[in-house]
């Protein structure tokens, strides 16, 4: 028997713990010996619990029981998660993480603490939810080069476009609707200012490139600027609005890393990709593009993450499972005024579309009432915010940008 325990019993804790219960057998029949929850922190109190008995808000209890090997931490935000898995991996126990904020801040560190202390850090559930992408991108495709990293990454602001997409939902109502459904961060900025998305690929994008990519690194744009009128262009352009987090390998070896709304064509696999799931598409020189698809967040889906990686680590207790990364210094990042790009532009003024080809040369334009909006060739994005101030001058009110991602 193995014994864990599970920092945090909110809605992936919970969603663990009845995975771990209702699934005994079969976790059994793979592992070859059952795994038992020893204990729970929480600060609550859960009398209805099945084993209520084993709760504790004692975090000492958990880091001083040499019976337990492996710990869950689904608590999230760094304090105190940070504190207490650096103590739990130095104890020599393994420990597995949904939380995403701590892994984009402090990844390199703690692979390192699990390094010396020939434990396992596994953070499956930190990215993409029920979907298998740390393991796919450290195991399955290691043989490859990766050029590249795409995906919609987070299930919240996904729901809320899809909402905004198809049925004209104003954007407050289908954040409440994400918010009722457990989709959200508990403060819902992280979802809806792009931070959630930005530390996913901060994370894919360490894995990929082998140093560690901090989320302060990264430009980073929400969706709170997205209106149904750009919906509604978009898909005049051929295209549905998403919130991509991108990293390219650009050819002299810098990486190309950004959080940001993109126009997708309908054309492109993740245009399709709706409601809370997520879509990741990986380019590697060897196999092409690989596209993981899946529901990005959500209790059962994140917590099937948790609980694999609580089997590896409990299969693995005397091993260590080969997952690194060194820490970083973000040298190795273009600045994103250097990214290229195509642009889309919502705009308002008196011939303000020959305006804007005159600017910019060749455009492709849309109109409704007093409002267009035109998209761009492809061009250096600091050249573009020189253009848009060119036609500012120039009496064109500009009411929104948006980059048109070659996906
Ligand atoms: N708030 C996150 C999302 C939860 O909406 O994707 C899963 O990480």
């Amino acid at each position: 028997m193995v014994q864990v325990a599970i920092m945090g019993h909110g809605v992936v804790g919970s969603g663990a713990a009845e995975i771990l219960l209702t699934h005994k057998q079969q976790l059994f029949a793979n592992l070859g010996e059952e795994i038992r929850i020893k204990k729970i922190l929480d600060l609550r109190e859960f009398p209805d619990s099945p084993i209520a008995d084993r709760f504790t808000k004692d975090f000492d209890e958990i880091l001083n029981d040499l019976e337990i090997r492996v710990v869950a931490e689904v608590m999230g935000g760094i304090n105190p998660a940070y504190d207490y898995v650096k103590r739990l991996l130095k104890a020599g126990k393994s420990v597995v993480t949904s939380n995403k904020e701590l892994v984009a801040a402090h990844g390199a560190e703690l692979l390192s603490i699990a390094a010396q202390e020939n434990v396992n850090f596994l953070f499956e559930a930190s990215v993409g939810g029920g979907i298998p992408i740390i393991r796919p991108m450290n195991q399955c495709l290691v043989a490859n080069i990766v050029d590249e990293v795409a995906g919609i990454l987070n299930g919240t602001t996904n729901f809320i476009l899809t909402k905004m997409i198809e049925e004209s939902m104003p954007f407050d109502d289908a954040l409440r609707l994400a918010q009722e459904l457990g989709f959200a961060e508990r403060n819902p900025e992280a979802d809806i200012e792009g931070h959630d998305a930005c530390r996913k690929i901060c994370i894919l994008a360490s894995l990929a490139y082998g140093k560690h990519i901090y989320p302060k690194s990264v430009h980073t744009e929400g969706i709170t600027g997205i209106t149904l009128e750009d919906v509604r262009f978009a898909s005049d352009f051929g295209c549905v609005i998403k919130l991509i987090g991108r990293v390219k390998k650009l050819k002299d070896g810098r990486i190309d890393i950004i959080t940001a709304p993109m126009l997708v064509p309908c054309k492109s696999q993740l245009a399709n990709i709706d409601y809370e799931f997520n879509g990741i598409m990986v380019r590697g020189d060897c196999t092409g593009d690989v596209v993981f698809y899946g529901k990005g967040a959500g209790k059962l889906p994140t917590a099937s993450a948790v609980v694999a990686d609580i089997v590896d680590c409990c299969q693995h207790l005397k091993e260590r499972r080969f997952l690194f990364w060194a820490d970083g210094d973000g040298s190795n990042i273009i600045d994103y005024r250097e990214s290229v790009t195509a642009m889309y532009l919502r705009v308002k003024g008196e011939n303000a579309l020959e305006k804007a080809a005159s600017l910019f040369g060749e455009i492709e334009s849309s109109e409704e009432a007093d409002v267009c909006a035109f998209t761009t060739a492809k061009m250096v994005y600091g050249d573009f915010l020189e253009k848009a101030e060119a036609l500012k001058a120039e009496g064109v009110e500009i009411l929104s940008t948006i980059r048109v991602g070659d996906l």
